[in-house]
């Protein structure tokens, strides 16, 4: 078996089950990983006063994880500048938020280049490299300018936006461009790769070939849709460790005579946590029997804190917090608990089990996997009701969730009620469905089915040829 590269800029090494730890991308690589004697390759976190291109070697439960500092102006360009001014609200359809900036583009570049260089040294001839998400899209251009002849392979976690949201990005069609020096592409959803098949016919005449192929700049690229998934096994553990059941027991008697609602999710603005405040706050306009019924707990790591899109979310979502409980609160009872710290994975395995209600409602998402973990950690017996935005990318496949317009207020409020209302036969036979969607579309199958499709790519040179 070839031995796999993973490249992506969050590398969290797996420091053992229940650890802290947020993103959806690392929890899953983290997975990945487990079961392939490969090295994980990335940003360290850390900022140096200039960049070495040094390599931090660490290995933990089978990964080699290899890391590097980056310098302050790599930080500010390239992961607060192009990644999350520019990429990032694009992809999340905030074109509004998303800044263009000649410096981000700079840093961008100089970035991709820096992590190529010093990555070339630690590839071996057979290696398959597998590069993850929206900070490393040109990475595969530049290991193929290196003399990379390695099958390499792209996977984007964010969604891929409507052609013509792509086109209000300076220098897009050289981005998309670099896409075709990969072996693969990946992405979430066929949506996704609907959107992109036409972004690459309408903008650059390109042709889409048999076999999941397109062909663009002279060159032929084999993409497909990829749902990324959760380590059920691993979960279904976990759920079951001292600390979740712990916290799962502090819940249950936090919320005797009331249902828990919950929200899992990194502070960021493309989770509608406001939008989601608003719909909390018209069920109990609503609903006037219900509210001393229900407690709505919100956990709500900060997030980018160097960009200045996150730093007004917060506020907005403070001050919005606290209009809700001093309009409805009484002494003994606040309607939303909002809490703005990480937990462990085995704590908030525990946290889903106590909850009723699993709220997801994101804006936009490219697949979303807390929807998934609330799914996994439910009691058989006696479930919890997810309701699932219907643009997360986990909601093509979750089917039977209670799924809204995470816009609507009205759709919010009355889907709580209708979960909170829900009777046990009803959650049972939904709760099947889900759980048998994510612990069959997993983490494992999703590692599989992309390595496996990038493995079966012809050999590089005479896929070129033809
Ligand atoms: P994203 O990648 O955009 O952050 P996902 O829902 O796909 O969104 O993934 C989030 C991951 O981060 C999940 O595995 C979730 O359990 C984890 N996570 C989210 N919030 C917290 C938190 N407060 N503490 C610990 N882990 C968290
Ligand atoms: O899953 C999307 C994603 O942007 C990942 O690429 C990233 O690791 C995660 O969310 C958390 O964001 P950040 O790495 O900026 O903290």
């Amino acid at each position: 078996m070839s031995r796999l590269i993973v490249v992506s800029n969050r590398v969290n090494p797996p420091t053992g089950k229940g650890e802290e730890s947020v993103g959806g991308l690392a929890m899953a690589l983290a997975a990945a990983l487990r079961e392939y004697s490969g090295i994980w390759f990335g940003w360290s976190g850390k900022i140096a006063p200039e960049f070495t291109g040094q390599i931090q070697m660490q290995r933990t439960e089978g990964v080699t994880v290899a890391t590097i500092d980056l310098e302050e102006a790599d930080y500010q360009e390239y992961y607060n500048g192009f990644a999350n001014k520019t990429l990032w609200p694009l992809c999340h359809y905030r074109i509004d938020l998303a800044e263009y900036d000649r410096a981000f583009g700079e840093g961008y570049d100089r970035v991709n280049c820096r992590f190529a260089e010093t990555l070339r040294p630690l590839i071996e001839p057979d290696d398959i490299i597998w590069v993850h998400d929206y900070h490393l899209i040109p990475l595969g251009r530049e290991l193929r300018r290196l003399g990379v002849k390695n099958r390499i392979g792209f996977f984007l976690h964010v969604p891929w936006p409507a052609h013509q949201l792509v086109a209000t990005l300076p220098r897009h069609r050289e981005l998309v461009q670099s896409l075709f020096d990969y072996d693969l592409v990946g992405f979430q959803t066929e949506e996704n790769l609907q959107a992109f098949e036409e972004y690459v016919a309408a903008e650059v005449s390109g042709d889409k070939l048999s076999g999941g192929r397109l062909r663009a700049f002279g060159r032929t690229l084999k993409v497909g849709a990829f749902p990324i998934g959760i380590d059920a096994p691993e979960f279904a553990q976990i759920v079951r460790s001292p600390r979740a059941r712990r916290m799962h027991d502090i819940m249950s008697a936090h919320t005797v005579f009331r249902s828990l609602i919950v929200g899992v999710d990194r502070l960021d603005y493309s989770k509608g946590l406001e939008e989601r405040f608003l719909g909390f706050d018209r069920f109990l306009a609503d609903n006037p029997d219900l509210r001393r019924e229900v407690l709505m707990l919100q956990v709500a790591p900060v997030s980018r804190e160097g960009v200045e899109a996150y730093q007004e979310i917060r506020a907005r979502l403070d001050a919005l917090s606290g209009r809700i409980n001093g309009e409805y609160a009484d002494m003994d009872w606040n309607p939303i608990r909002y809490v703005n710290r990480n937990y462990r994975r085995d704590e908030l395995a525990g946290l889903y089990r106590a909850a009723r209600v699993g709220l997801v409602t994101p804006l936009r998402d490219g697949m979303n996997l807390v929807a998934k973990e609330f799914i996994a950690a439910q009691n058989p017996d006696d479930p919890g009701v997810l309701v699932l935005s219907r643009f997360a990318g986990a909601a093509h496949q979750l089917k039977e969730a209670l799924l809204v317009n995470p816009n609507s207020a009205d759709e919010i409020s009355e889907a709580l009620k209708r979960a909170l209302s829900m009777d046990q036969q009803e959650r049972i036979r939904r709760w099947r469905a889900l759980f048998e969607n994510v612990s069959r579309e997993d983490v494992t199958a999703w590692r599989d089915s992309f390595v496996h499709a990038l493995a079966d790519v012809k050999e590089r040179r005479t896929a070129l040829a033809s």
